[in-house]
């Protein structure tokens, strides 16, 4: 079980030289009085050690005597018989690979030996640790401010290290993202046999949730989104709480978690088993986005290659729709589409939904690789209030607004933004009202392999009439 962590962090270390890198667990949140949030490990942390307790830290110093340390919660049989088992040290260094490890509260002493007369220390920020930690690096230097014994001048953060290891998925890694991607879908395709007109978003919620625990996932990945109607223009909704409505459209995005990777799929269906005219047209158009992007991916191809596919093809399917004026050209140009399509096309997909690692190298495209997992994931959102809306040029994305901002400067990007806004002008443009609150997604996972991609996720059907028969199809899952 050690194995695939082992090979990390020799990986790892091997590429942290002479710095000891401090990486630590993720911390237990107070939900309400006495309970606690659901624990779910720190994926950097886990990535490493395996070890899923909270309250962890782990010490890495690859010239050092001892290489790895990791310090844990003491073993203690009346904390255990309340809150459940602890390896405690001696299970940390037999169960799980360390070379050496103590309690928790053993920490800021052993890093004083641990970090003097280094010139800098590895710490993975923004774990949620940071006082305890950095406070014991503190008192360090402190010491060594008086002492004379050497101190760490500088904090170097190992996510970078981490996150490039985190992109490129082991086989090991792979095969549990197959089975999250598979239990996800078998719970996907239930879902639209188990919708109905009366039942609930909550139902189907419980519904999807069951399959993922019935076929061994630990947890949701994420959040499960079951939006009908038009809670499907809200890309995280996360209520849940409205009765699934005759004639709306039901978009479910759910995954499941296995072995602490997680599938990620959308699927957008008709409740009462039948698309309507104007439906079934925006769907269409997501549909088409959504399998020519994934006729894409292949070693070798610009990630974000994905996104501007993804925005051609959309954008004609708005302009042939009538949902926004002009030419594909100028929707694309000006930025009308973000009227409706407003996120990013996929994300790297592993131990997080939205995993680590750079999306570009030096500032460009990042090439596919095999061993990337990712989603394809275009949309389509027509809010019910927006009967009219006013074009204009400053519908960016965060990320164009800010490579902006690099690459120019914050005060010529400020007037490059306002100059096209001038030449732009506005235009106010009323949406054809058959379209509004229609919301829909198309979500499948991908793996790039060494001669093109797999869809780890190609169980769900995406294709219109393949959904009708799946939703004129019984549920085994009882309504209570
Ligand atoms: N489920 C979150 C996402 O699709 O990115
Ligand atoms: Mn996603
Ligand atoms: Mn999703």
């Amino acid at each position: 079980m050690t194995d695939r962590f082992a090979q990390r962090r020799a990986e790892f270390m091997d590429q942290l030289g002479d710095t000891v890198a401090i990486v630590p667990a993720g911390k237990e949140q107070v939900r309400n009085d006495d309970v606690d949030h659901a624990f779910r490990q720190n994926s950097d942390f886990f990535f490493l050690t395996g070890f899923a307790e909270p309250d962890s830290v782990a010490v890495f110093d690859p010239s050092g005597d001892v290489p790895y340390t990791l310090f844990v919660r003491p073993r203690d049989p009346e904390m255990e018989s309340w809150n459940g088992r602890r390896a405690g040290p001696e299970g940390a260094r037999e169960r799980f690979g360390a070379d050496a490890a103590f309690t928790l509260d053993e920490l800021p002493l052993r890093l004083r030996t641990m970090i003097a007369d280094r010139s800098n220390v590895g710490y993975r920020m923004g774990s949620g640790a940071d006082d305890t930690v950095l406070s014991a690096v503190r008192a360090v230097v402190n010491h060594g401010e008086r002492s004379g014994i050497g101190f760490p001048s500088g904090i170097v953060d190992v996510g970078g290290i981490l996150h490039e290891m985190r992109v490129i998925k082991s086989a090991d890694e792979i095969a549990a993202l197959r089975e999250a991607c598979r239990i996800s879908a078998i719970a996907h395709v239930e879902a639209m046999r188990y919708a109905a007109p009366g039942r609930t978003e909550r139902q189907v919620q419980a519904a999807i949730e069951y399959v993922f625990a019935s076929m061994g996932s630990e947890r949701v990945g994420y959040g499960s989104i079951v939006a009908g109607g038009d809670n499907a223009v809200i890309l995280h909704y996360v209520e849940n709480d409205q009765p699934l409505a005759d004639g709306d459209l039901l978009l479910i995005d759910a995954g499941a978690e296995y072995q602490h990777l997680t599938a990620d799929i959308t699927r957008t269906f008709p409740i009462n088993g039948r698309f309507t005219a104007p439906q079934r047209a925006v769907y269409d158009v997501v549909l088409r986005a959504e399998q020519d992007v994934i006729s894409m991916c292949a070693p070798g191809t610009p990630y974000a290659d994905m996104h501007t596919r993804a925005i051609e093809i959309l954008s004609e399917g708005l302009v042939d729709l009538g949902l926004l004026p002009g030419s594909v050209d100028e929707v694309i140009a000006k930025g009308w589409y973000r009227q409706f399509y407003f996120h990013g096309t996929g994300h790297w997909l592993g131990t997080d939904v939205h995993d680590a690692g750079a999306y570009k190298l030096e500032r460009s495209a990042r090439p596919m690789a095999p061993g990337m997992a990712f989603t394809v994931e275009p949309g389509l959102y027509i809010a019910p209030e927006k009967t009219t809306v006013t074009l204009t040029h400053s519908l960016y994305d965060a990320d164009t607004a800010l490579d902006e901002v690099f690459r120019l400067g914050p005060a010529e990007a400020k007037k490059l933004r306002e100059q096209r806004d001038e030449e732009a002008g506005s235009l106010d443009f009323t949406v054809p009202e058959e379209f509004l609150g229609i919301g829909v997604r198309i979500e499948d996972d991908i793996l790039i392999t060494e001669s093109g991609h797999e869809n780890m996720t190609s169980l769900v059907p995406v294709d219109p009439d393949a959904i009708e028969a799946l939703c004129a199809e019984d549920s085994s899952i009882p309504v209570f």
